[in-house]
């Protein structure tokens, strides 16, 4: 036996080499193709993390646009005061217990309760107020952005609008305006760069005078001639004296297919190009929220901005709602994606639950008119009737629900009684749905759902190292196909590489993804996660946070760029080049790789552990084919881990007539830590050439880690 040690530079990469002397030879047997490959096997998972929809997806530009992410100064939000003006901001109403008496009645409706006022005693050159965007506003040139805004310009609060009490005339407190009032006439929104010097595009509204709210709306459309910038702001100004109230002020690009209310194109594209099947959607931790009032709020995601609050989120900051159930729902449509929908299941990330019975039937009844809204008829159902008035008359297509989100966390062991009462509700009432427990009972045996009938699916997560991976891309191959349940992998990444995964990640990605390929029988869906990231940094000047809750995640991007992992390409790889039937593939003389164990669990956290012994040799060969039937193409993905080539020969047995010109699509790198970022995005991107001289049998070196898909066209065999 050769031993040879590799160059990696991580000590997770660092194996040795067990060279074998004979040729490795993949054989496929084309002849027994029968196994189907699911048809939802890779889709998305997604939530509200990493500023993944705020700050991310979602093409709002304007952060903390309705004043509730903090009660002390307004997040995202600053006093512009030039020459010898002299003004200054408040928030009104953030503390709803704590309003002066003489600021009440500023509320608009009941989502928009906080406000942000303007007093400007002295306009000087100008006054207003400044937002930053999320960690920037990204500013092109010739591009038209949709501003609109609410605002009051007086100095008396209102007349009771909403449940406030005017102001009273016993009060107090001091009077709100010793200034001049000055208020109505034009006001100025622009985009200006940060070091002052440029006005991208400006415009005004011509404010009226009035103890109401009014909402403005005006197009701002940029100059050409200068280099797309992040590093710009938004700004509403005046140069008069007075009070100004402010609320739900937006400024949106052109949108994903112009959708109003819509998404940011280069990731909606990035998605696009991955052809999922689905979407699991909203969560993930985000589903749950940390206390039970905090779970995703699906009927106030609904209908116009105005009626959103938002609300507090699951990973350290608020979410404005912009982007809600109807939102996701759109989402799928623009991806040609099938919703699956995560519905509350009454427990909390603090551990707070509802116990099975009278108490959690709310709670039944909420999913069930959520799933009316996707599903129901729009005439003769209130859901229904509710999604049409939205705008969407349609019914989307709905296949499987999902009870609750990681519920093997569950210290209550309520999952159980939970599961079975929203199982059965949602059989009564639709009895087409599948229904997703979240408890995966292979790996907590000890925390299964026990009673009712046979679990439809069991959702299993696996956030792992590449060895780890490497080592489960065999997992599914002994399944017990007659006992079931059918598996649903739907969260599940190598995280090595921070923001974004590296090649050693997208290595072990793609030598799992074989394994579930190999078994879509057994696994039906699967969906790496977390999908966003938005890479800025904490900025201590500025005291904004940094944008990552989660590391490893697969699309990294800030207010301007985005860029694909390493494992981005390789889901898109997988994606885009599978067949409709597994393709059995025997393997002779597997090189293999052997790992020692106490510099494996050395790197490891006991989470990743998981008390399970990591076994010290792998293939360093990672493979899976797959043949669709109507065009006669074979797909055969190989991955290999190993830091030099491997020499392979590969049987085509009872293929037909084979075209002799195939392609190669590889995807490739130097080292295992190499990756893509936000100033080098392409860095390792898959490159497809013609492969020839393919024939029964041909042979093929596959480049140093890498992940290669031959695609082969074939006609059948007579
Ligand atoms: O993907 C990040 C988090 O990991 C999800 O919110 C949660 O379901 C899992 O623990």
């Amino acid at each position: 036996m050769k031993l040879r040690f590799l160059s990696a530079a991580v000590a997770l990469t660092c194996a040795v080499h067990v060279a074998g002397a004979q040729t490795t030879k993949l054989t496929l047997d084309l002849s027994k193709a029968t196994v189907p490959v699911s048809p939802m096997l890779y889709g998305l998972m997604t939530e509200e993390i990493n500023y993944a929809y705020d700050g991310g997806l979602y093409a709002e530009l304007i952060r903390n646009r309705i004043f509730k992410n903090n009660t002390k100064q307004p997040d995202g939000w600053s006093l512009i005061s030039e020459g010898d003006a002299k003004a200054a901001i408040q928030l009104i109403g953030a503390d709803p217990t704590n309003v002066p008496r003489n600021e009440r009645g500023h509320a608009i409706n009941e989502a928009l309760t906080t406000c942000l006022r303007l007093t400007v005693e002295k306009p000087g050159t100008r006054a207003g107020i400044a937002n930053s965007g999320y960690w920037g506003i990204p500013v092109k040139p010739g591009t038209t952005y949709d501003a609109s805004f609410y605002i009051k310009g007086t100095g008396q609060a209102p007349p009771a609008q909403f449940g406030n009490r005017p102001p009273q005339a016993n009060s107090n407190a001091a009077p709100i305006v010793t200034i001049a009032d000055n208020t109505a006439g034009p006001i100025t929104v622009s985009l200006e760069s940060n070091d002052g010097k440029t006005v991208f595009a400006s415009g005004t509204i011509d404010l009226i005078k009035s103890p109401y709210w009014k909402k403005y709306s005006l197009k701002l459309t940029t100059k050409t001639g200068f280099t797309a910038t992040k590093d710009a702001h938004f700004v509403i100004s005046t140069n008069r004296t007075g009070l100004y109230y402010f609320n739900l002020v937006s400024l949106f690009p052109p949108t994903y297919g112009n959708r109003p209310n819509g998404s940011r194109p280069d990731l909606m594209q990035m998605l696009v190009d991955m052809k999922p099947a689905f979407l699991r959607f909203p969560g993930g931790n985000y589903l749950e929220g940390p206390y039970l009032a905090d779970h995703f709020p699906w009927k106030t995601t609904l209908g116009p901005l105005e009626q959103r609050p938002g609300h507090p989120g699951s990973w350290g900051y608020r979410a404005t709602d912009g982007l809600g159930l109807l939102e996701f729902l759109g989402w799928c449509e623009d991806a040609h994606m099938e919703p699956l929908l995560g519905v509350y299941a009454g427990y909390s990330l603090n551990g707070d639950h509802v116990d099975p019975g009278p108490l959690l039937e709310p709670y039944v009844q909420d999913a069930l008119e959520e799933i009316e809204y996707i599903i129901g008829d729009a005439k003769t159902t209130y859901w229904g009737k509710r999604r049409a008035a939205d705008g969407h008359p349609a019914p989307f297509k709905l296949t499987y629900v999902e009870v609750g989100n990681e519920d093997w966390f569950d210290r209550s062991n309520t999952y159980d009684g939970r599961f079975n009462q929203f199982r059965a509700a949602i059989n009564k009432k639709y009895p087409q749905l599948k229904v997703i427990s979240t408890i995966a009972s292979k790996v907590y045996p000890t925390q299964k759902v026990t009673s009712g009938p046979p679990i439809d699916m069991e959702d299993e997560h696996y956030y792992q190292n590449s060895w780890q991976m490497q080592e489960d891309a065999f997992k599914y191959d002994n399944y017990d196909r007659k006992k079931g349940p059918k598996i649903f992998v739907g969260e599940w990444a190598t995280r090595e590489g921070s923001p974004t995964t590296n090649l050693i990640s997208a290595l072990g990605d793609a030598a799992f993804m074989t394994g579930m390929e190999r078994n879509s029988d057994v696994v039906l869906m699967s969906c790496f996660a977390p999908l966003f990231v938005n890479v800025n940094p904490k900025n201590d000047a500025t005291g904004e946070p940094s944008g990552m809750q989660w590391a490893s995640d697969l699309i990294g991007y800030d207010a301007l760029n985005s860029y694909g992992s390493p494992s981005y390409y390789v889901q898109s790889m997988f994606n885009n080049n599978i067949g409709n039937r597994v393709v059995p593939v025997s393997a002779t003389n597997l090189p293999m790789l052997h790992i020692d164990t106490a510099t494996l669990n050395k790197n490891l956290s006991p989470q990743q552990r998981r008390g399970r012994q990591q076994k010290p040799e792998r293939p360093s060969l990672y493979y899976v084919a797959t043949k669709d039937t109507k065009t006669g193409t074979i797909y055969i993905k190989v991955v290999n881990v190993a830091d030099h080539a491997e020499n392979v020969t590969l049987d085509l047995n009872g293929a037909g007539t084979i075209v002799s010109t195939g392609t190669l699509i590889e995807l490739k790198g130097d080292k295992p830590e190499a990756t893509n970022t936000i100033t080098d995005p392409k860095h390792i991107v898959p490159i497809t050439t013609n492969l020839t001289g393919i024939g029964k049998s041909f042979a093929h070196s596959f480049s140093p880690y890498s992940v290669s898909v031959i695609k082969i066209k074939t006609t059948p065999a007579k």
